[in-house]
């Protein structure tokens, strides 16, 4: 094309002129956008030991990444022009390769807490997001609703209730909800980690509570410390709202880097496979550390170490439930989550494998189990802690798993930890056995002492010392004839007796099979946090 643009015209200069002072304008407003709330509370920031929100952004996003910041003047000449930006940077970026949509509380503009701006403008980030198919990472250091403002952030359709609205309905609809939690998040602010499909926590400035501790006061007259009533360590290890403690900032930063990298995103028709790595350990090495004695405990990672890819895994909660191993890992270069026995199943171990299932379907990522179980936990604080409704909701979320499973006994599958880790009962698609497993509803030891206990009570008076001891003696052998392992193949409980060295390679004609079948939908429900 020929131009009839001539910029040496009058015309031309005068235009251009006269647009200079519009970008002149812009530039300078867009200055007031990334102030933040000024100097003074941006060294109390720094004092603090937190990073700004555009550090944060940066320290997020692949180096060379372009981040398209939306909305920067949202609240421009509002408020007396002191709430830059709406309190919130928005705008898309790649993290670990994937493009997301960030949302990240600037806890210099009023702690971070929310306006009708702020809200707008967190909803159209989510909007957008929804739309164009994209992960949305939350760095939350937020104070809820700005409560001056209640009327107009609060109470309607639209309002901050809908963000929450939104989270949920794009788990569900397998966009992942991520957050890293990196001041003081109260009421709404704690939602948005708590709606969370994963969350990290920053030790030390991280809180999550419903109410603060005025709040605490004013309800209940407890008197307590944001740290012990919020804290990250404490959610971490002991209410389990988070998943993951960092020590720092930039740590934080790269565990969500971390979890989006294993996110198997974007969702092809196919599992991206990588390339195969042998496990950076001989897994011959396995029967040395295992063992035939089912009482002499081992730990699981050492085992998962040698079935895997370059035995690199992604701990999911590894502060929380920790007898029940949950990581994300490759395996013969197909994703794979692993559930793994570490110990005896509790509340929160079983809580904390519901949530990794969910988070398995979402991501579409095949499911194997390691069975090394003696049951859930008994015992009046058990009961009392509602054991059997937690321990459930394992085996729900076993039995309606959408994403193929496959179960490997590695030692004892024991009562109804066999169910909660995908027995037979559960149809995984394949089932395998080490020759030093043993199934049964309970070991040898446990059921002679029951049928003693049974017999004591009994109405029949024969509880005399000589059939006392017949009777254990013969539940002995008859518990130990038929949990061995070949009488168990010999019956099909299985699907073959295999050498441990031998289970990485079974399980990777497993995956690839499962791969080429899998039936590819999203997820129907979001990722309950447990
Ligand atoms: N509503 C109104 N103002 C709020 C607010 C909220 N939810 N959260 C913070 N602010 C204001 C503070 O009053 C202060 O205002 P000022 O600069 O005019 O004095 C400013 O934001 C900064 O807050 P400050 O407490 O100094 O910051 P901080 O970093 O020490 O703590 C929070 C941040 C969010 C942890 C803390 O402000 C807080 O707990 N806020 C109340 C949270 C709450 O109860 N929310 C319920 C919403 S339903």
């Amino acid at each position: 094309m020929k131009t009839r643009i001539d910029p040496n015209a009058p015309t031309f200069a005068r235009n251009a002129e006269a647009y200079a002072t519009l970008i002149e304008q812009l530039r300078e407003r867009m200055t007031w956008s990334l102030a933040g709330g000024g100097e003074k509370l941006r060294a109390r920031h720094l004092d603090r030991g937190k990073v700004p929100v555009r550090d944060r952004i940066e320290l997020l996003l692949d180096p060379g990444s372009a981040f398209l910041e939306l909305s920067p003047l949202a609240a421009w000449g509002l408020y007396d022009n002191q709430v830059p930006a709406a309190g919130v940077v928005t705008g898309i970026g790649n993290v670990s390769d994937v493009p997301c949509m960030l949302i990240a509380n600037d806890a210099t503009v009023k702690g971070g807490s929310f306006f009708a701006e702020t809200v707008r403008k967190h909803l159209r980030a989510q909007e957008i997001a929804w739309e164009n198919r994209l992960p949305c990472l939350y760095l939350v250091d937020c104070g809820g609703a700005f409560l001056p403002e209640q009327d107009r952030v609060f109470p309607d359709y639209g309002h901050f209730g809908t963000s929450f609205y939104h989270q949920c309905r794009m788990s569900a609809d397998g966009l992942p909800q991520l957050s890293a939690v990196f001041g003081g998040c109260t009421a709404g602010g704690a939602y948005i980690p708590a709606l969370s499909d994963e969350s990290v926590m920053v030790e030390g400035t991280g809180r999550i509570h419903l109410g603060g501790p005025p709040i605490v006061k004013a309800a209940i007259g407890e008197v307590v410390d944001g740290e012990t009533l919020g804290g990250a360590a404490m959610h971490a290890r002991v209410s389990g709202v988070t998943d993951y403690l960092a020590m720092t900032e930039p740590e934080a930063l790269q565990k969500l880097r971390d979890i989006v990298a294993q996110l198997n995103w974007p969702r092809p028709q196919h599992a991206t496979r990588l390339p195969v790595r042998p496990p950076q350990f001989d897994p011959a090495e396995i029967d040395g550390i295992v063992g035939t004695d089912l009482k002499q405990p081992f730990d699981v990672h050492e085992v998962i170490a040698r079935l895997i890819d370059g035995s690199v895994m992604q701990e999911f909660k590894p502060e929380y439930g920790a007898t029940l191993v949950c990581v994300f890992a490759h395996l013969h270069g197909y994703p794979v989550g692993i559930l793994a026995n570490n110990g005896v199943l509790f509340s929160e171990s079983a809580m904390k494998g519901a949530h990794f299932i969910e988070l398995c379907n979402q991501r579409r990522i095949p499911i194997l189990f390691l069975q090394n179980i003696t049951g859930f936990m008994v015992g009046t604080e058990a009961e009392r802690g509602g054991i059997a409704k937690h321990s459930a909701k394992l085996v729900y979320a076993v039995a309606t798993a959408r994403v193929p499973r496959f179960t490997v006994l590695i030692g004892g599958s024991y009562g109804a930890g066999n169910y909660g880790m995908c027995g037979r009962g559960f149809a995984p698609r394949f089932l395998f056995a080490w020759p030093n497993s043993r199934i049964a509803t309970m070991s040898p030891d446990v059921a002679s002492t029951v049928l003693i206990e049974l017999r004591r009570s009994s109405l029949k008076g024969d509880s005399d010392a000589e059939s006392m001891k017949a009777l254990e003696a013969e539940t002995r052998r008859q518990f130990e004839e038929q949990s061995d392992p070949y009488y168990a193949t010999s019956r099909l409980w299985d699907d073959g007796l295999i050498e441990p060295s031998q289970t990485r390679d079974v399980l990777g004609i497993c995956l690839q099979l499962a791969d080429a079948s899998t039936p590819r939908f999203e997820g129907q429900t979001p990722v309950f946090r447990m």
